[in-house]
């Protein structure tokens, strides 16, 4: 897979639209945070971020990660940021199904509400059973780790209005995400030194964001929280994504290498560690960006708190341990290559497993719309299951 061009994307119907280039480098440089964000919002004729309230928190982000248009979903090309800013479109099961295996939409909330409008949208164009069938089968089973996905696929097949069901679980998602951010204000204290992995910011969930969404709440909150970016390797949603989102944010922040976290924890004061999720078994073993796991074997070695934000459908109440998630294993050259050059010898073999699962014993507590969730899981977890899936959208 190419992260540095197109070329493995499916040609859309209509070309995609380059909204700003080369935007993020140049103006980070020649401004502070706060001017880039104006700067990025500017270029998209939006009003631009603003000191805002809990209820503002999801229109921070200048990017929509997702937009339903009636005929296609429209995306922003998550590979290309934050260089270049594209928006394609997807209308047919292999560009849905492309832009999700190769990551141009990723974040598993993200996919969910994308494989939620992908479905509905086929529905509206696979008049034979069968064939819609099968094409959803090619959405669903596009990446294996993050449960959201099969949710939001599922509830939209349950569904009598299938594009209103996905509209629902976008709308939702947005809610969901400020009561996370409004949920997670309590474990950040003033001047925080935070340690995040991945990336988890509103392009991650089509929403407000989860561990990110809470850190920059907490930002508009006045707390000045300084947040430690794991680059994370190999495909650098940190570095490329995280940072980018919390330059947009005006949130200060430090880029790390991901090998780098243990001495950061030993030397940096980290106060907490928060991570989103991909899937949370019923023991509060959880599925995340590979790199969390030894995150949290180093958080609890140096007696540091580790965080996971994440809403309701990322629990998987049929698991009862981590043991049974599938983890999902992406092509070697993402590990030989870098920007479509090799960096190992040629013939090296790679074993490149997209997620870890860290013990739910390793995890302090879970931030979730329905607030903190504290040990012992095997208790608490199953309360959530009870509580209803939907958050009342006004
Ligand atoms: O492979 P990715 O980039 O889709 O992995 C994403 C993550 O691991 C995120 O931490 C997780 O999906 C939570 S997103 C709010």
């Amino acid at each position: 897979m190419r992260h540095d061009n197109d070329s493995s994307v499916p040609s859309a119907r209509r070309p995609a639209r380059v909204l700003s280039r080369p935007l993020y480098g140049s103006h980070f440089r020649r401004y502070g945070l706060v001017e880039q964000s104006r700067a990025l919002c500017a270029a998209f004729s939006l009003p631009a971020a603003k000191t805002a309230s809990m209820d503002d928190l999801t229109s921070t982000s200048c990017l929509e990660a997702i937009r339903w248009t009636g005929d296609a979903i429209e995306y922003v090309d998550q590979r290309l940021l934050p260089h270049d800013e594209v928006i394609r479109r997807a209308a047919t099961v292999d560009e849905i199904e492309s832009a999700i295996k190769t990551l141009a939409v990723r974040g598993a909330p993200c996919i969910g509400v994308f494989g939620a409008y992908g479905v509905a949208l086929l529905r509206q164009v696979l008049s034979d059973d069968e064939a819609f069938r099968a094409a959803v089968r090619r959405v669903r089973d596009a990446r294996p780790t993050a449960v959201n996905l099969m949710w939001a696929v599922d509830r939209v097949l349950r569904a009598s209005d299938m594009v209103a069901e996905a509209q629902a679980i976008h709308a939702e998602q947005r809610a969901i995400d400020a009561r996370i951010s409004e949920a997670g204000a309590e474990i950040i204290p003033a001047d925080a030194r935070i340690l995040t992995h991945c990336n988890t910011g509103p392009i991650a969930t089509a929403g407000g964001g989860t561990a990110l969404g809470v850190i920059i709440a907490a930002a508009r909150a006045g707390r000045r929280p300084h947040v430690f970016v794991d680059e994370t390797r190999p495909l650098l949603q940190g570095a490329r994504l995280t940072y980018y989102e919390l330059a947009q944010a005006g949130v200060e922040a430090t880029l790390i290498v991901d090998s780098a976290a243990a001495l950061v924890m030993a030397r940096k004061n980290v106060d907490l560690v928060i991570v989103g999720a991909d899937r949370i078994a019923m023991n509060g073993d959880t599925a995340n960006k590979v790199g969390t796991y030894s995150l949290a074997i180093a958080a609890a070695h140096h007696g540091i708190p580790f965080y996971v934000a994440a809403p309701r459908s990322t629990f998987d109440f049929s698991l009862r341990s981590g043991a049974d998630i599938p983890i999902e294993e992406r092509p070697a050259d993402e590990v030989t290559s870098y920007g479509g050059a090799r960096i190992a010898p040629e013939g090296a073999r790679a074993y490149n497993p997209a997620f870890d699962v860290t013990p739910g014993h390793l995890i302090t507590a879970f931030v979730t719309e329905y607030g903190i969730i504290r040990p012992p899981y095997a208790e608490s977890l199953p309360d959530l299951e009870l509580r209803p899936n939907l958050i009342a959208v006004a």
